[in-house]
């Protein structure tokens, strides 16, 4: 059989467990590290409003990102916020002119893919009615994700070029069947308050004069940053001087079809979701790598969803303090729990991940062992990860515990050979579970804090 060819100097990067994994800063390194060899093109699929992916700027600053990708802060990257996603404009535009204040001439060129989906005020508006009226809503973030994906699926959706074209008609068709929607729930649409970026302040959604007016005061300031970028991706995608770095949004646990469902995200969260993005031109299996982020020790969970490893409070209060568990989007704390083999074994083999990067391994206590489940039980059998809450809750899982390592020593090592011995052997079990090779760690929050696995003979 013929060997598949790979693209150089290509990878992917996602979310492995349930987002909140510190995607975003690894992305940001490797973009920077790309950037020695030439231009580098960031291209995001997925989400919207609802991600934050946070980096420490070289000043030792800290942003969330929401709708950026985080190459942004590289001068020779092109992002691409890509036609899979949902973009609420008002809020990029914030987005961007923070970006660029702290950015200056470092900020990389950004695209808008023309064909990406609105999501806008009113799918805010009414994912609240929703959150009043249904269960399974009750964990979003608010931002109108699902209501806009939603849009897609009825095939009535705005996009971005609906804007550039200032399609009125369109814009007002839409906000009447969202005024229909929250009416026939009980709520009047232009009173219903919505958030807006980089503010705790909520906003009313207004009447349709007001709701237009604000929508449309975005086109010229978005306007130089929309494109049809079909050709564009096709001939970077090609063009092997260009670097191609995927970056996804949220995480395989999330995902509508692999998550926790209900409590999951609209989005494709694998990194299948670039292929139609880039309507067949990216093919994920040519990437070098495609990479699982996933926190070494525990994992987080922000939302409704109950994980079946989720950790006694006390224990789990010192996690989120220490690691600063609390979202970047919603400020919500986050539920905290111990790492799932079974869940981060499903999500590797359905988001088809090569390989991993694990961060928070500093977040080790003395004494305190890694408890880590192995397996599950239901009724006395052994039985695996289920994309159900309602099958997962009826799970009992089976825990192994593993010596933990020191903190100082981890913190002190530049180079992987430093590292404690529990913590590599940590490493290789996570790595004979997953099936995956562990291509780097990191120590700490900063930016440096940082480990190669580097291991003699390659491994
Ligand atoms: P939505 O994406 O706003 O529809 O929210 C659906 C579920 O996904 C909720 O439980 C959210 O908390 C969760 N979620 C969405 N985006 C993120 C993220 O970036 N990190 C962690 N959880 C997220």
């Amino acid at each position: 059989m013929k060997k598949m060819k790979i693209r150089k100097r290509s990878v992917g990067y996602c979310g492995g467990a349930f987002g909140d994994e510190g995607k975003g800063r690894v992305v940001d390194e490797k973009v920077n590290h790309l950037a020695k060899f030439g231009p580098v093109i960031v291209f995001r699929d997925n989400g919207g409003a609802n991600a934050g992916h946070t980096i420490e700027l070289e000043n030792g600053t800290r942003v969330a990102l929401h709708q950026l990708p985080s190459g942004i802060f590289c001068q020779e990257a092109i992002v691409i916020l890509g036609k899979g996603m949902v973009i609420h404009p008002n809020d990029l535009v914030s987005e961007i002119e923070k970006v660029r204040t702290l950015a200056g001439t470092k900020m990389s060129r950004i695209m808008v893919d023309e064909m990406a989906v609105l999501s806008l005020d009113t799918h805010r508006a009414y994912e609240f009615c929703l959150k009043k009226w249904e269960e399974g809503g009750k964990g979003s973030t608010g931002r109108g994700i699902s209501p806009a994906y939603a849009d897609v699926l009825y095939r009535h959706p705005l996009r971005i070029r609906d804007l550039m074209r200032n399609d009125k008609e369109k814009i007002d068709k839409h906000y009447k069947l969202y005024e229909a929607f929250a009416s026939g729930l009980g709520e009047k649409l232009e009173k219903i308050k919505v958030p807006v970026f980089g503010s705790d302040e909520m906003i009313n959604v207004g009447t349709l004069d007001v709701f237009r007016d604000r929508l449309l005061a975005t086109k010229n300031k978005l306007e130089p940053y929309v494109a049809d970028l079909g050709h564009f991706i096709r001939n970077t995608w090609r063009n092997m001087s260009y670097s191609f770095v995927i970056e996804k949004s949220q995480a395989v646990g999330l995902d509508y079809r692999y998550g926790v469902y209900p409590d999951v995200t609209a989005s494709d969260t694998t990194f299948e979701g670039a292929v139609a993005a880039s309507e067949g031109v990216i093919d994920v299996n040519k990437l070098e790598k495609r990479v699982g982020v996933i926190k070494a020790t525990y994992m987080s969970s922000v939302g409704s969803r109950i994980l079946p490893t989720v950790m006694e409070e006390k224990r789990a209060v010192k996690i989120r303090e220490d690691a600063n568990e609390y979202g970047a989007t919603t400020k919500r704390p986050r539920g905290i729990a111990y790492l799932d083999l079974p869940a981060l074994k499903f999500y590797r083999k359905v988001g088809k991940i090569t390989s991993y990067v694990l961060t928070h391994m500093d977040i080790v206590y003395k004494g305190e062992a890694i408890k880590v489940c192995v397996g599950y039980k239901k009724n006395n059998e052994t039985v695996e990860y289920r994309p159900d809450q309602e099958f997962l809750l009826e799970v009992t899982p089976e825990y192994r515990e593993f010596p933990s390592w020191s903190k100082v020593k981890l913190q002190k090592a530049k180079k992987y050979d430093e590292i404690p011995i529990e913590a590599k052997r940590f490493i290789r079990f996570l790595e004979k579970e997953l099936r995956a090779r562990v291509l780097m760690i990191t120590t700490g929050p900063k930016r440096n804090q940082t480990v190669v696995v580097k291991r003699k003979n390659n491994y």
